[in-house]
């Protein structure tokens, strides 16, 4: 399914402290998202990270934000105050639906209350796959709901080898590099749940070379990605994925100790 287009009519003051200087927009179909804008300091490679891995990680079912592209009109950045505080470029920007209320886990009291745990060991894969370098606690988000809080892991703007500012030579080179997930195991030992990594293993060797073509080639023009990243980030997630068994078996052995 093609990524969802929608023009931002607002802002939201919020405060972020993102190094990519997020803001959140208020969308003309009434939703608001997190939107990372062209021109941000960490460059439009970790736009391409975000929009690409975050729609992997919705194709998988991984609890992460859905994806959007978010059309800023050139009028727009001088009638909405914030977007005249820095030198930003009108177009499509990378934007993540903004969830009110969430707040990073509190291991102690939230972690056994969440209603998705089961979905912690696909986070994990998924995470893997991509090679997350920012899974921070304040990145596992408790997003309250009337069934209870559940888990949300936002900000793929690091993920890949060499993030934000990757390159054909840091995927390359990383591509078999393994991510940080004490964050995540940590919520799981405190989730004290089992840990079956099987289900997981099967949905992301289930994804389709078609299906991550799709997804690189969807990377708007106007990103100005080269031809040889994008064929670098293809090749990357593809030659990744078999290895996925192997690091799942032993992800399974880190989160029994
Ligand atoms: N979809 C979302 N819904 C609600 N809050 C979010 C969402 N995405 C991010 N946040 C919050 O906003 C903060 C900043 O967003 P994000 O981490 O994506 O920005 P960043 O500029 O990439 O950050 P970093 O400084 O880690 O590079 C997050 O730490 C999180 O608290
Ligand atoms: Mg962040």
């Amino acid at each position: 399914m093609p990524v969802h287009v929608v023009e931002a009519v607002g802002y939201q003051p919020a405060t972020l402290r993102g190094h990519s200087r997020p803001l959140v927009l208020s969308l003309a179909d009434g939703r608001l998202a997190l939107t990372k804008l062209k021109g941000n300091p960490q460059t439009t490679h970790a736009l391409v990270a975000d929009l690409v891995a975050t729609r992997l990680g919705r194709l998988v079912g991984a609890p992460v934000p859905e994806p959007l592209l978010v059309h800023v009109p050139t009028a727009r950045l001088r009638d909405i105050p914030p977007l005249r505080s820095r030198p930003w470029i009108s177009g499509l920007q990378y934007g993540a639906l903004y969830v009110g209320g969430a707040a990073p886990v509190q291991l102690a009291t939230d972690a056994a209350g969440l209603v998705n745990l089961h979905l912690l060991p696909l986070a994990a894969l998924f995470e893997t796959w991509i090679d997350n370098t920012d899974l921070k606690p304040s990145h596992l988000l408790a997003v309250p709901g009337s069934a209870g809080p559940s888990l949300l892991v936002v900000d793929h703007g690091h993920a890949l080898p060499g993030a934000p500012r990757w390159t054909p030579a840091s995927l390359a080179a990383g591509l078999a590099d393994l991510p940080d997930l004490r964050a995540l195991l940590a919520l799981h030992r405190a989730a004290g749940r089992p840990f079956d990594l099987r289900p997981a293993i099967d949905t992301c060797m289930a994804v389709s070379d078609a299906q991550l073509t799709e997804l690189v080639a969807d990377v708007p023009r106007e990103w100005g990605l080269p031809g040889s990243h994008a064929e670098s980030l293809l090749s990357f997630l593809r030659r990744r994925r078999p290895s996925l068994p192997a690091w799942g078996a032993a992800l399974t052995r880190r989160a029994s100790v």
